[in-house]
């Protein structure tokens, strides 16, 4: 998002997204959604993530998309319309569109516009045939699908990445609900979760030896200072991240390494030696806690797939006949 001159001021104005930070830098503790990690500095350094040896979960969903692709594509009816929750690079949709027979349209969602356009463009030249639609928004709040992909006669959800892991579990819930809307009746959902497993492997995969996910943390800083007018110095935080085995969840953190004062968006905010802003949950799931969360908001379980270290999960769901009904507007 860039921040709009307004006219006849020499004050910039601040993107959209403003309030929503600053209330959760004046919240105790403090935290900033997950989601703003990815202007385009912190979706390029998550691509680098994905390629870590310690960074297993994009490794294992891949071979899952790749070993299953034929049983996963089973369940995309033919002309259904394909739609990808955080499609980021789209490198996993790819895989599914190449084992499905002819779709009314792929829809890419995202929150990173600029990603959201360079893969379209990519994915047109290297899928001709394909009809790429990808829509610009934050799918945490109600969008509208194009034209297209609302006639298609199914609609089927993608949600890789165990993006559904940044999700408190009644977010995760919601986001379940406004899916099920948004798709309509007959829909399939297909969500890739990251698995329960030790926790020295899962602090690996998240205090990487080359710290890739340090910076990748710390971009957000960057990223605040740049659009919300802040001043905060990088080299006075430093990244944390560890397994919270009582909530199942990665959490990582940016701590304070003294007291100190920034100043953001017109605003001061004031930190404790070794406070911390918490800027991300990653919850890990058991295959029957996701579906035991599903069917509670309307989704039936039709399959689950594993990679052999059963690492990750791709999960298929179906909007079960019975709450239908009541989720039609
Ligand atoms: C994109 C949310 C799946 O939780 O593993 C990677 C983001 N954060 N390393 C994850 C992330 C730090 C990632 N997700």
């Amino acid at each position: 998002m860039v921040a709009l001159a307004r006219k006849n001021s020499p004050v910039p104005a601040l993107p959209a997204y403003a309030d929503e930070v600053l209330a959760s830098l004046q919240a105790a503790p403090k935290w900033v959604a997950a989601k703003f990690f990815y202007d385009a500095v912190g979706s390029e350094l998550f691509e680098r993530i994905t390629e870590l040896p310690e960074y297993y979960p994009t490794r294992c969903e891949m071979q899952i998309l790749h070993d299953h692709a034929g049983d996963i594509a089973k369940l995309i009816p033919a002309g259904a319309a394909l739609v990808e929750f955080g499609s980021g690079s789209s490198k996993k949709a790819r895989i599914l569109l190449a084992a499905t027979g002819a779709l009314a349209c792929y829809v890419p969602v995202d929150i990173s516009a600029e990603m959201l356009e360079q893969e379209a463009v990519a994915l047109r030249r290297d899928m001709p045939q394909l009809k790429v639609l990808p829509v610009a928004a934050d799918f945490c709040k109600p969008f509208d699908l194009p034209r297209e992909a609302e006639n298609a006669p199914a609609r089927v959800g993608f949600f890789p990445g165990s993006t559904i892991g940044n999700f408190e579990p009644h977010e995760a819930a919601t986001f379940l609900h406004n899916a099920a809307r948004i798709l309509g009746k007959g829909a399939v959902l297909i969500i890739g979760a990251d698995l329960v497993k030790p926790a020295e492997i899962l602090n690996a995969a998240y205090n990487d030896a080359a710290g890739v996910t340090a910076r990748f943390n710390l971009n957000l800083l960057t990223r605040l200072n740049r659009e919300l007018g802040a001043n905060f110095r990088l080299e006075t935080f430093e990244h944390h991240a560890f397994f919270n085995r009582e909530r199942s969840r990665i959490e990582m953190h940016l701590a304070s390494l003294k007291r100190q004062k920034v100043r953001i968006a017109g605003e001061t905010i004031e930190f404790r030696a070794g406070e911390t802003i918490h800027t991300e949950n990653s919850y890990k799931y058991s295959i029957e806690l996701l579906g035991a969360l599903a069917r509670g908001t309307g989704w039936q379980p039709l399959a689950a797939w594993t990679d052999p270290k059963n690492y990750f999960s791709m999960q298929a769901f179906m909007l079960s006949n019975s709450k239908t009904a009541d989720l039609t507007p």
